[in-house]
């Protein structure tokens, strides 16, 4: 028989560990629900209840006799768990705003997973920012085809890849003045040709550069040999940029009429190589970098030249001619030549189309850094989406293949460049 003295010992030691479990317990319940501020997210209306027919009034009315709401915090995200069923993604996106505000975070998706165990609810994912503090070029995916490259990683933490064959053969980067426009050039380009480089051991595209600045690509320059960068500011280098182009644009277009001639349509020339080996193969395309557009791209007053013209008013008239030329040139790539291969990357700060001589309209998809209001109601249609604070260097919308999405493009400097 077991002593009084033995047993009272338990019993204290029994109490004792419920009463630390009860105060873990409530404990973390009431950290739950001001950190989450539960008694708000219940106004909302997205907590599970669980009712019963009131059985005393005659009248019919429920009662509600539970009500709960599962609610954890899953690296960046946050995950609901139990919530009333009868609401589904697209209410959860209206109440966004709420959430964002209630919980005080900004929501980038939401999105939700099969449950494992069969008869629970689908949890529902409030995606949050996951950017990491730099992004470099070794975070890139390996083994991508060619034609295929790499943006960067967007704010839920996936890879956006990007492929030529598929049409994504312009990007259009803007944003203020150090919005890291130039850096992400050179990443996107580097993801491009080294693709290239791992699948056959050479970039074969020739580069083509346009740099009113002279002085932001020289790692490109390095890196792939036989590129050409050329400042069009000056007048025998934009000259020169206008013959590139022109030559360019007629093996082209020879090309297109080889095809013709023998009856071949195909969606896009880099697959010719696969489909048709026996036909002449194609002109080698061209990775065609446009940096600072507003100093080449932009509407000029018109010249008349007589004979008592200055030397300076004849150089300016051909430079404005020169650079009608060259929009034509650029324009035209951009209409017509989205499946021989060529890659368009165009870069500028603002976008306005009274201050630019390029088409807009032409332009796949985008890289749109911090910017105004009135720009961002122009590219994305409201006032908000580029006026966002947190899209610092590095950080863009994404705006393409119908969506509108926060990016990390990697940061070169940090790295091989
Ligand atoms: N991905 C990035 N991550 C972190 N910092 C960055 C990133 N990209 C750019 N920066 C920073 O911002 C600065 C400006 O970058 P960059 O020259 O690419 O911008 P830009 O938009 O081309 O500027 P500008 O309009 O003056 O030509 C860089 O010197 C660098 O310090
Ligand atoms: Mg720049």
């Amino acid at each position: 028989m077991t002593s009084i003295a033995t047993v009272k010992p338990l019993v204290i030691l029994i109490a004792l560990l419920i009463g630390v479990g009860l105060l873990v317990f409530f404990y973390r319940k009431i950290k739950k629900h001001f950190r989450f501020r539960l008694k708000h997210l219940k106004e909302l209306g997205i907590y599970f209840e669980k009712r019963i027919t009131d059985q005393n009034t005659k009248a019919i009315r429920e009662k509600v006799i539970s009500s709960t709401l599962g609610i954890h915090q899953e690296q960046n995200n946050i995950v609901l768990t139990k919530y009333n069923p009868a609401m589904a993604i697209p209410d959860f996106e209206r109440l966004k705003p709420n959430l964002e505000h209630i919980l005080g975070i900004k929501i980038e998706h939401i999105s939700s997973r099969k449950s494992k165990i069969p008869w629970r609810q689908a949890p529902i994912i409030l995606y949050t920012e996951s950017f990491k503090k730099s992004l470099s070029m070794t975070d890139c995916p390996k083994n991508f085809e060619p034609g295929q490259y790499w943006i960067g990683k967007t704010a839920i933490g996936e890879d956006l890849i990007l492929d030529l064959r598929k049409g994504d053969f312009s990007l259009g980067i803007f944003s203020l003045a150090g919005g890291g426009k130039g850096n992400s050039i050179m990443a996107v380009a580097s993801s491009f040709l080294n693709t290239w480089i791992q699948a056959t051991g050479s970039h074969f595209y020739r580069v083509l550069i346009l740099d009113a600045k002279g002085t932001d690509f020289h790692g490109l320059i390095k890196k792939y040999p036989g590129t050409k960068s050329l400042n069009p500011i000056f007048l025998d280098e934009l000259r020169e940029a206008v013959a590139v182009l022109e030559s360019y644009k007629k093996e082209i277009d020879e090309y297109r009429k080889y095809l013709a001639d023998n009856g071949i349509t195909i969606s896009h020339w880099l697959k010719i190589k696969n489909k048709y080996p026996n036909l002449k193969p194609i002109p080698q395309p061209m990775l065609l970098i446009c940096d600072e557009l507003s100093q080449y791209m932009t509407p000029r007053p018109s010249i008349r030249i007589n004979k008592d013209s200055s030397e300076e008013q004849i150089q300016l008239k051909e430079q404005y001619d020169l650079e009608e030329k060259l929009a034509n040139l650029i324009n035209s790539i951009l209409q017509l030549f989205r499946s021989s291969g060529v890659f368009v990357i165009l870069s500028n700060q603002t976008l306005k189309v009274e201050e630019l001589t390029l088409q807009r309209t032409n332009i796949i998809n985008f890289l749109l850094g911090r910017n105004s209001a009135q720009m961002s109601r122009l590219l994305v249609g409201d006032e908000k989406t580029l006026t966002d604070t947190t899209l610092k260097a590095g950080r863009f919308i994404f705006l393409g293949n119908g969506q509108v999405i926060k990016v990390q493009v990697p940061f070169l400097l940090t790295d091989d460049n």
